[in-house]
């Protein structure tokens, strides 16, 4: 059975009550259930893991080296902006595809939104989706 390792970065537990106007009004928990009932209907398992702290993010990222993970889907909120920490842990595991998810269209937001220094260490980038980026980053690893 395929294994997916979804990361959620700082600030996504907040989902359902940070800027409602821009991620919407259902929550982490709708987002987990989610991820997990599309799993099932595709027979893969799939872990959901969230910190707010960059070293956990990492620790996180390592250990699905060990594991064994087939995919990564990860949103690291504000760090994609600037984390070359979880940037170079990304790039560390070069052989697992590594699809980086924005809820929101970071494009059309803040200048500083507009710049990811995470995505060049992933294999793709899905923005503005809204929850089903997550999905759709699913199905991206499952068709690698
Ligand atoms: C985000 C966009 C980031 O700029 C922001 O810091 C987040 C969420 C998104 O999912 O749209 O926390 O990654």
């Amino acid at each position: 059975m395929k294994k997916i390792l979804v990361i959620n970065g700082p600030n996504l537990n907040f989902l359902g009550i940070r800027e409602k106007n821009i991620y919407g009004d259902r929550d982490y928990n709708y987002l987990v259930g989610m991820i997990e009932e599309y799993a099932k209907t595709k027979e893969i398992e799939v872990e959901c893991f969230q910190s707010n702290h960059e070293g956990a993010i990492i620790d996180k990222i390592q250990e699905a080296y060990y594991n064994d993970v087939d995919g990564i889907v990860i949103n690291p909120g504000a760090f994609t902006h600037y984390s070359y920490a979880v940037r170079d842990a990304l790039a560390s595991i070069a052989a697992i595809p590594k699809i980086e998810v924005h809820i929101s269209n970071v494009h059309t937001r803040e200048e500083f939104r507009h710049t990811s220094v995470t995505e060049p260490a992933c294999t793709a980038q899905i923005i503005g989706k809204g929850f089903d980026g997550y999905l759709m980053a699913i199905d991206m690893i499952l068709s690698e």
